[in-house]
């Protein structure tokens, strides 16, 4: 940390040859359009046609899901690179069907990382690094989370990008379990160029079964300490978490990961009622919430419209991100609907996954299943004729939140966690826990209510049927490529990983 330039010293800036390009509110407002809503990167689940339907449903902005930046540079891995941003097909970071765009990366090698982020940078808005990923395999890679303890090696990554790309670089970072240190990591984060902060309010240690909450305090000092705008997230399940979330935090646009990958439609209605912000310090006005219906609708419509967007491009999407995203949609029919979950959890879609032609009909077998759900959601609306949204609505009794009716597109969350360990205290393995036992966290409490986080990491059975574990592409570290890095490439299992239908595991980045 000892070489991190003081707050006093300024950092590297862009040659003065080059065109300038935009930073901190001029690019936010300018060439972002001052996005409030915007969805999270999320490896197998933000794809191309993920993005396109979360456009359609209100997203203002999105990022691509995490590309390790020591994969990409190596031109051995073809593959990895036309499975995770395929530019031959032209539409990833079309400006016409996928912006604004902002491309994410791994990285510990800021050679590496300002090599790959070379490659991309004329399809994205932004390049954003990954600071945030409290997975064992980003600790083995030494990536994501796991910089927090290498303040040097997290400014050079940032500075060379700034000072050497078109676009401009931001940064996506946990908090640390004091304020003041949150603060001061932030404040670095800028010194060294990031343009636009996402601050996820949750520690390092939160993850697996002790996510719990974010904290929005922290979140809220961070705006308050730097000048570039500043993104939320953490606990946005509901619509209404979002306009409080942006009084609490004071920030600029929420990002959301889990609440929006089980209900597209979270954002939906939102653009048109709320003026954007404009200044780093205005606060959120009161939005006018859209009816129920925009905000919640019929979750096999948004699958089937999901399926026709993957049917309609040229770039492939992985058959574990189309199965992820059915299995999340229609969470609440198929806890019901068991044969169809069991159904949709034995699809195989033939032959290699990167042969396989969407256009002759190989979804099929997906859209048969929610055409049979759609059915049978429509069944349950007549039963229920009569009756609004409102009163068909009950409150978990674990959490307090709302749960709607089965047919309609929502949060997923599970009862609060077990109490926490003591500190020091050797952690018992659970028997379900498969991808390494999670940290205790140090001095967090136990939250009353909370999603499952991006580390529910828990294998459980229902899980595994559902799709909910997704698959990690060639992230570096962890020994092993996935299915999608290639078309004959073997996933190499580390001890502790799930193998499953769709790949192999992981979550939470
Ligand atoms: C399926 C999934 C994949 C994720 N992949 C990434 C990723 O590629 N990069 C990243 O920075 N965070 C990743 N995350 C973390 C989210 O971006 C987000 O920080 C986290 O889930 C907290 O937001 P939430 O409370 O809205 O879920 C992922 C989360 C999920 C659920």
């Amino acid at each position: 940390m000892s070489s991190v330039p003081p707050a006093s010293m300024p950092s590297v800036t862009s040659d003065e040859t080059k065109p300038k390009k935009l930073g901190g509110y001029d690019f936010y407002k300018e060439v972002l359009g001052s996005p409030k809503y915007i969805v999270a990167p999320m490896v197998d689940q933000s794809e191309l046609a993920w993005r396109r339907l979360s456009r359609r449903y209100g997203a203002q902005l999105i990022y691509t899901p995490m590309i390790n930046a020591k994969m990409w540079a190596d031109d051995t891995h073809k593959n990895y690179r036309t499975a995770n941003f395929d530019i031959a097909s032209g539409e990833e970071g079309d400006p016409a069907i996928d912006r604004p765009l902002i491309i994410q990366f791994c990285a510990n090698d800021p050679e590496k990382l300002l090599a790959s982020a070379k490659m991309l940078e004329g399809h994205c808005d932004a390049v954003d690094i990954n600071l945030g990923c409290p997975q064992d395999i980003a600790k083995k890679g030494r990536y994501g989370a796991f910089l927090m303890d290498d303040w040097d090696l997290v400014f050079r990554l940032i500075n060379i990008l700034h000072t050497n790309l078109s676009v401009p670089v931001t940064a996506k970072f946990r908090v640390f379990p004091t304020v003041e240190k949150t603060v001061e990591y932030a404040k670095m984060l800028e010194r060294a160029g990031a343009q636009i902060l996402t601050c996820h309010g949750r520690l390092r240690e939160q993850r697996g079964q002790y996510a719990g909450l974010a904290d929005w305090s922290k979140i809220k000092a961070v705006k308050e300490a730097v000048s570039v705008p500043v993104f939320a997230n953490g606990n946005i399940l509901f619509q209404s978490d979002i306009e409080e979330c942006l009084r609490a935090t004071g920030a600029d646009g929420v990002m959301s990961a889990e609440g929006q990958l089980y209900n597209a439609a979270l954002f939906a209605g939102l653009s048109a009622s709320s003026p954007s912000s404009t200044t780093s310090t205005s606060a959120p006005t009161t939005t006018a919430h859209p009816p129920p219906e925009i905000q919640h609708p019929p979750h096999v419509d948004l699958a089937l419209e999901y399926l026709s967007i993957v049917q309609s491009l040229k770039t492939r999407t992985a058959v574990s991100a189309v199965k992820g995203h059915l299995f999340k949609l229609m969470r609440p029919a198929l806890s019901r609907e068991t044969d169809l979950r069991e159904l949709l959890g034995k699809v195989k879609i033939g032959g290699k996954d990167a042969d396989v032609s969407y256009d002759g009909g190989a979804l099929q077998p997906y859209v048969d299943i929610c055409l049979e759900m759609k059915k049978r959601m429509e069944r349950d609306t007549i039963d229920a004729s009569g009756k609004t949204i409102e009163e068909l609505t009950t409150i978990d009794k674990a959490t307090g939140l709302r749960v709607l009716p089965h047919w309609l597109a929502q949060p997923y969350f599970r009862p609060p966690p077990p109490p926490m360990p003591a500190k020091r205290e050797k952690v018992q393995k659970p028997k379900t826990e498969a991808l390494g036992t999670p940290d205790p966290i140090k001095a967090a409490t136990v939250p009353a209510k909370r999603s499952i986080s991006e580390t529910e990491l828990t294998a459980d059975v229902e899980k595994l049927n559902e799709g909910l574990v997704s698959v990690v592409t060639g992230i570096d570290g962890g020994g092993f490529e996935s299915e999608r890095a290639g078309k004959n490439a073997k996933p190499k299992l580390e001890p502790g990983f799930i193998q499953e239908g769709v790949g192999v595991s992981l979550v939470g980045v």
